[in-house]
C-alpha cells in the first residue's frame, strides 16, 4: 500500500502565529529543532533544570532560557527533547504539573508514550515529529536549504488541529521539505530501535570491527584494514544512497560485484536474521525497554563501560592518524554539549552561504560525548 507523503504544500506554519513553542532540553535534537523553527518565523523558548550544562550555549544561540516549569506554563506546544529514560521523571516534576486542556505534548521518538512510562492526561494533543536523521544533521540541512525526511503521528488529539500541528512542526525544521510519512507511535518507536540496533549503529559497527580486527589478527596492518572496513564504507554507502543497491553494483568491479552476492549471504546468512527477528521482538514485547529503563536506574554502568571499551578499541586511534593525513576530513571534536558540536570546516561556509543569521559559538562546559543518532 502506496503511503502518502507530505510536503511543504501541505504544510501551514501559519498555525504558530501568537503561539508559544517550548522546546525542553537544548542537545542533539532540542538545538536543531529549536533553531530551524526560529528561524523559520516561530517564537521558541527553552526549558532546562537549573545546573544544565545547556542553558548557556541556548543564550549564547539567541534563546530565552526558563526552568522546565516555567516553559511548560508558557507554551502552546512543548517538545520532550530530553534523553527517553530521563523523561519521565521530568514529566512528573516539571510537565504534569503545567500542562492544561488545548497543550500540545510533542515527542520525536515514541518510546515514552508507547511504552508508557509517560501517561498524558487526555484533555491535550500528544504528537510525534521524528525527523530520521542525527540533530546535527537535521541542523545542517536546514542551513544548507535541505531537509531529512520525518515521520509525524497522532497519539491524542482533543483539538482536532493534532495533525496540522504536527505538520507545521515538521515543516519549520525542515522535514516537509525531503518528505514526510505519517505512521504512528507503535510503528515508530518499534522501527525506530530495531533500526538502530540491527542495522545502523548497532550492525554497522559490529560488522566493521569484526572485519578490523579479523584483518589484523591475520597479519595485515591495521591501516589497510581501516582503509578497507571503515572508510571505504561510507564511499560505498553513498552510492548505495544516491541510486540503491543496484546503483551502488553498477559502480564497481565484475569482481567485486561477484564477491558481494555470493559471499555476502554467508557473512549476513539466515543465522542473522534469526537473531534480527528475536532482536525484533523484545522491542515489541517492551523487554528491550525494560531492561534499558533497569539500565538506566542502576546508574548506566553497563552503558558507560561498553561505551569506554568501544573508545579504546585500536580502530580509534588508527582512524584518528588517517584521519589527520586527509586534509578534506575535517577535525572533529567529540568534546562539549551536543547543541556546542560544530559542523565540519568544509561544510560551515558552503552553509554560510544560505542563513547565516545564528551565531555559533564554542561551548563552554567539555563533556565528552559523541555525535549520534
Ligand atoms: N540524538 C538524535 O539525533 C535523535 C534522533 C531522533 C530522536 N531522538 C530523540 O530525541 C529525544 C532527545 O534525545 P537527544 O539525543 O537529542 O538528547 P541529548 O542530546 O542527550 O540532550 C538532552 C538534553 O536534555 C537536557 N535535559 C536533561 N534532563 C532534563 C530535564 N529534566 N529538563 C530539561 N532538560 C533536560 C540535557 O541537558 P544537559 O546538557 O545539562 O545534560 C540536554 O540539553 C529523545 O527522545 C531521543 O530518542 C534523538
Ligand atoms: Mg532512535
Amino acid at each position: 500500500m502506496a503511503v502518502k507523503i507530505y510536503t511543504d504544500k501541505d504544510a501551514d506554519l501559519k498555525i504558530f502565529k501568537g503561539k508559544t513553542l517550548a522546546v525542553l532540553g537544548f542537545g542533539s535534537q532540542g538545538h536543531a529543532h529549536a533553531l530551524n523553527l526560529k528561524e523559520s518565523g516561530a517564537k521558541v523558548i527553552i526549558g532546562l533544570y537549573p545546573g544544565s550544562q545547556s542553558r548557556q550555549v541556548a543564550q549564547d544561540k539567541g534563546f530565552e532560557v526558563v526552568d522546565t516549569a516555567e516553559a511548560v506554563r508558557r507554551a502552546d506546544v512543548i517538545f520532550v527533547a530530553i534523553p527517553d529514560t530521563k523523561q519521565p521523571d521530568a514529566y512528573k516534576k516539571d510537565i504534569e504539573p503545567n500542562l492544561k486542556k488545548g497543550k500540545t505534548l510533542l515527542f520525536s521518538h515514541g518510546f515514552a508514550i508507547h511504552y508508557k512510562t509517560i501517561v498524558p492526561p487526555k484533555n491535550v494533543d500528544v504528537i510525534l515529529v521524528a525527523p530520521k536523521g542525527p540533530g546535527h544533521i537535521v541542523r545542517r540541512q536546514y542551513t544548507e536549504g535541505k531537509g531529512v525526511p520525518a515521520l509525524i503521528a497522532v497519539y491524542q488529539n482533543p483539538s482536532k488541529q493534532a495533525k496540522n500541528i504536527a505538520l507545521a512542526w515538521a515543516k519549520g525544521v525542515g522535514g516537509t521539505r525531503a518528505g514526510v510519512i505519517e505512521t504512528s507511535f507503535k510503528e515508530e518507536t518499534e522501527t525506530d530501535l530495531f533500526g538502530e540496533q540491527a542495522v545502523l549503529c548497532g550492525g554497522t559497527t559490529a560488522l566493521v570491527m569484526a572485519g578490523f580486527e579479523t584483518l589484523v589478527e591475520a597479519g595485515y596492518s591495521a591501516e589497510m584494514a581501516y582503509f578497507e572496513c571503515l572508510h571505504e564504507l561510507k564511499l560505498i554507502v553513498d552510492l548505495m544512497n544516491e541510486a540503491g543497491i543496484a546503483g551502488m553494483r553498477f559502480s564497481i568491479s565484475e569482481t567485486a560485484k561477484w564477491g558481494d552476492v555470493t559471499v555476502g549471504p554467508k557473512i549476513v546468512d539466515a543465522g542473522t536474521k534469526k537473531r534480527m527477528k528475536a532482536v525484533l521482538k523484545d522491542i515489541q514485547s517492551g523487554k528491550f525497554a525494560k531492561d534499558w529503563v533497569k539500565e538506566y536506574q542502576g546508574g548506566y554502568k553497563k552503558y558507560n563501560s561498553l561505551l569506554a571499551a568501544g573508545e579504546k578499541h585500536s580502530i580509534e586511534k588508527t582512524g584518528e592518524k588517517l584521519r589527520s593525513l586527509m586534509p578534506w576530513v575535517p577535525k572533529r571534536s567529540l568534546k562539549g554539549t551536543q547543541a556546542s558540536y560544530e559542523p565540519p570546516k568544509a561544510e560551515v561556509s558552503a552553509t554560510k552561504a544560505s542563513k547565516p543569521k545564528v551565531k555559533a559559538k564554542a561551548a563552554a562546559k567539555p563533556k565528552a560525548k559523541a555525535a549520534k543518532k
